[in-house]
């Protein structure tokens, strides 16, 4: 799909669809509206007034044929309140227009923008809602759910005094979404043809692609580094396991710039292990390396973007697996950092090996640290598939995160990390335990056991599970993998 700015009059273009939204505010038409509603000789007014053009968020309004266009077709998309509207939510109205457009056999567009909204960022924003949307999880259906194609989009109405912000700005926005898609392909894979080696490879091709070095852990070196947490959760399969690192140096660093750890969980299949999980929904547990998925895509933006502190990327990479080497309720492990676990539920093992991940990656001399993982079903009960649960220490460090995620229009919230919590993970015989106990709060103590490996680096734990993946298609989103949290990590990058 290209995309590019039009930059003609856009009554004038000869294209399949032309595209732009309504707010519910809007029945007395403002700005290019007005202009249709004049070319096409009152009929949005007319549409209005019958109830069909309400302005409510994504309500369609599809016109055949509209008179004063050279457009085939006008889609109005309804875009709410026009208070409430921001740059960000253009992303929606972009890939909703996209995803209606596309079944239809629209082989172009003309999407326009509406006065307030004609800045770079406006511009970006639409431009990633196009190529997210664009996304289809039919990888292996042999007939493809529609063989249609969207061939090209032109972003008019933009402001054409910043024409190089534009082409900027639709670059970004390039970098991004095509980084958003690579790791949702990643996330869509099953397991069975995504193991750790094969995430590996798929990784060092992505390296290789964008200019970063890339060091792959065998389970020998894993050994070597005395890894035990990461080791105790691989022993139960065949698959061995791998820590993949990608490091990005920038040509000219920031004096004093800090490093950046970017920690990411790729439990590329997890039945639990010997706490083994129920048969329902179990295939769902292919996506359990969403965290992984998550850096490695950040990662691919970062080299393109080049922000100038250097960042590295620490992916454990394991499958979870009952076998008969498997790790059994109440064994210890010794962690990479000396620290004894007593495994109570094998099940907890996204923790243990990042566990192991966070340690390597403080040897390697990051100084601040952001891991993202599908740790907890616990962190669907408190914030449901709406936001990710973010915990942190120091508080300005996560609130310093939590600025990105609003700039970039990701739904994080802030979570509790109070001491009152760590005192549920300590074990009996061991420093610490891998589930918490006393009623409730998994998310929390899962966030806690992390920490204790973190130290005093400040650290960031995003928890992905219920926001990672979607079991319901969105109108501006294919159901599947979400490819959330790349968007505001790359952002917080360039700010850090
Ligand atoms: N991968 C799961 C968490 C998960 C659940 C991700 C649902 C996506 C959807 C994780 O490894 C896990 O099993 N967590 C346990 C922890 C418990 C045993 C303390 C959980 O949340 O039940
Ligand atoms: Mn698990
Ligand atoms: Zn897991």
């Amino acid at each position: 799909m290209d995309i590019r700015i039009e930059n003609l009059p856009y009554s004038s273009v000869t294209v399949d669809a032309l595209v732009t939204f309504v707010f519910e505010e809007d029945n007395k038409w403002a700005d290019v509206l007005a202009e249709i509603d004049r070319n096409t000789r009152g009929k949005l007014g007319q549409l209005a007034s019958a109830g069909e053009i309400t302005g409510r968020s994504l309500d369609l309004t599809l016109l055949h044929f509209p008179e004063g266009l050279a457009a085939q077709r006008l889609l109005l998309v309804g875009a709410g309140k026009r208070d409430k509207f921001s740059a960000n939510d253009l992303r929606k109205i972009s890939g909703t227009a996209l995803r209606y457009l596309k079944p239809r056999g629209v082989k172009n567009f003309v999407f326009l923008t509406r006065d307030g909204f004609t800045g770079p960022e406006a511009a970006q924003s639409a431009a990633e809602g196009l190529i997210v949307a664009d996304f289809e999880s039919d990888k292996y259906k042999s007939e493809k759910k529609n063989n249609r194609e969207i061939q090209s989009v032109g972003l008019a109405g933009f402001d054409s005094s910043v024409a190089a912000h534009l082409d900027a700005a639709i670059n970004r926005a390039r970098v991004i979404a095509d980084s958003m898609n690579f790791a949702r392909d990643l996330i869509n894979e099953p397991s069975n043809r995504l193991t750790p080696r094969i995430l590996a490879a798929k990784a060092e091709a992505m390296a290789r692609e964008s200019g970063l070095a890339i060091d792959i852990l065998d389970e020998r070196k894993i050994a070597e580094l005395k890894m035990g947490a990461l080791i105790g959760v691989a022993q139960g399969s065949i698959e061995p396991p791998r820590v993949i690192v990608v490091r990005y140096t920038p040509a000219n660093p920031r004096p004093n710039a800090p490093t950046l750890g970017l920690v990411g969980k790729a439990v590329t299949f997890d039945t639990g292990g010997i706490s083994i999980k129920p048969a329902n929904n179990m295939e769902k547990m292919k996506y359990d390396m969403g965290g992984g998925a998550t850096m490695l895509g950040a990662m691919r933006a970062i080299a393109a973007l080049k922000p100038p502190i250097p960042i590295i990327a620490v992916v454990p990479a394991t499958e979870n697996m009952p076998g008969g080497r498997a790790q059994k309720p109440g064994d210890v492990q010794v962690s990479m950092s000396g620290k004894t676990i007593e495994v109570i539920n094998t099940d907890a093992e996204g923790r243990l090996i990042l566990a192991d991940a966070l340690t390597y990656a403080k040897k390697l001399g990051v100084t601040h640290i952001i891991d993202a993982a599908t740790l907890t079903g616990a962190i669907e009960v408190a914030l449901a598939n709406v936001h990710v649960g973010a915990f942190g220490t120091p508080r300005e460090y996560l609130d310093q995160f939590l600025e990105s995620t609003r700039a970039v229009g990701e739904k994080m919230w802030p979570m509790p990390i109070d001491d009152e919590y760590q005192e549920m993970i300590k074990s009996q015989i061991a420093d610490i335990k891998n589930v918490g106990s006393g009623k409730g709060g998994g998310a929390i103590t899962g966030a806690w056991f992390i920490k204790e490996f973190a130290g005093d680096t400040p650290w960031i734990h995003l928890d992905i599970a219920s926001t990672t993946w979607v079991d319901e298609g969105r109108p501006w989103l294919a159901k599947g993998p979400t490819g959330i949290a790349i968007r505001s990590i790359v952002d917080f990058a360039q700010k850090l």
